[in-house]
């Protein structure tokens, strides 16, 4: 994600999103046995927090009002996450769960949820929030920025780095969650027509991308590497793993929603489709602009990502200037996901 606070302020799609895991989280929060202190809550993929805000606070209000006990929030993420902006956040911002709550403590750790990041039956609580569909790795060589765009036998690897990635998620999970503890999941899916949300978005990236590319101002090489490692996945996919009573994990409620679109809805409300395009694009750079300049000629001179940021930015502007419509309705699956209690 784009640091220095800008995911923070041009993720409201994200936090639309994230609004639909509250309620389970807020469930889950208020029938955890508290353990030996500290409770913790683990947020993976916290990238800068602001997203966080809502959920962590609506979890603490429902421990409180059953436990005096002290928690801890470890947000876990990327190690080149910009945790700077998060403990900025957390330190200024009215929204910050740290502020009305006491003997809550915030803590933080960089590496990838993919493997193991707290020590074994530490965690009461999990949130994970629009992250799960970021791949660990690209299982092909690439050719299309989305794979959610490739079809068939195209789509087949990602569809199976997906499935290995899920697994491999929820079985360090399984470890690291208390006996007894919850986590809830949202995540970008396909709904059951293989609609998937971005497509609109993401045509507009690719167009922008080719006709740069024609330009001269990116490499065709460049282009061909761009590849941003995004799968979502389908309610049957996100529930397969939990077939098998190894896992450890059990499903306790998985549904799909249908987000509204707050970059659209403001439009909506204010006709200024300039907002409209710097809203969107805005979304585009924080969420994939350090993927495709990571995909850059090495030699580069720093000036050329900044130069390509603002062509893509202003590509991005034109096309939706030309065509308002609605970009960015993800649909997103909502899972509540719990681990055995300890026999007594
Ligand atoms: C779209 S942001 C979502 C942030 C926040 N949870 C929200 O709802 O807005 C996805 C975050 O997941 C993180 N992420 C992706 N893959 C990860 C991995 N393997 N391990 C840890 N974090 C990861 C990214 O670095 C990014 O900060």
């Amino acid at each position: 994600m784009e640091g220095r606070g800008f995911y923070n302020t041009h993720s409201r799609p994200q936090q639309a999103a994230a609004r639909h895991g509250i309620e389970l989280l807020v469930q889950a929060a208020g029938q955890l046995d508290p353990g030996p202190p500290p409770l913790v809550i683990a947020d993976y993929g916290s990238a800068e927090g602001r997203n966080s805000l809502a959920p962590i606070s609506a979890a603490i209000r429902a421990v409180r009002q059953a436990h005096r006990t002290p928690i801890t929030v470890v947000h876990l993420d990327r190690p080149n996450n910009d945790f700077a902006s998060l403990f900025e956040l957390l330190r200024t911002d009215p929204g910050s769960y740290l502020e009305p709550a006491d003997e809550v403590f915030a803590l933080a750790s960089g590496g990838s949820f993919y493997e193991q990041m707290l020590p074994p039956n530490h965690a009461s609580l999990g949130w994970c929030s629009i992250a799960l569909h970021w791949l660990s790795r690209v299982p092909v060589s690439p050719g299309h920025a989305w794979p959610t765009m490739r079809t068939g036998l195209d789509r087949a690897p990602f569809a199976a780095q997906a499935a290995l990635d899920w697994v491999t998620f929820l079985k360090h999970r399984a470890v690291e969650l208390r006996p007894g503890g919850a986590l809830v999941v949202v995540v970008p899916a396909s709904d059951r027509d293989g609609c998937w949300s971005l497509a609109g978005l993401a045509r507009h990236v690719m167009a922008t991308l080719e006709e740069m590319t024609t330009g001269g101002t990116l490499d065709p090489g460049e282009l061909a590497r761009m590849l941003v490692p995004n799968y979502d996945r389908t309610l049957d996919e996100l529930e397969a793993p939990f077939a098998d009573p190894e896992l450890g994990l059990r499903l306790e409620e998985a549904r799909l929603d249908y987000v509204a679109d707050p970059i659209w809805e403001a439009y909506r409300a204010s006709g200024d489709v300039g907002t409209l395009a710097e809203g969107y694009a805005g979304f585009v750079r924080a969420a994939f602009g350090p993927t495709l300049v990571a995909a850059m000629n090495a030699e580069r001179p720093a000036d050329a990502r900044r130069e390509f940021l603002g062509a893509l930015d202003a590509g991005l502007r034109r096309r939706i200037l030309a065509e308002p419509a609605a970009l960015c309705e993800p649909t997103v699956a909502t899972l509540l996901i719990v681990k055995a209690a300890a026999r007594p």
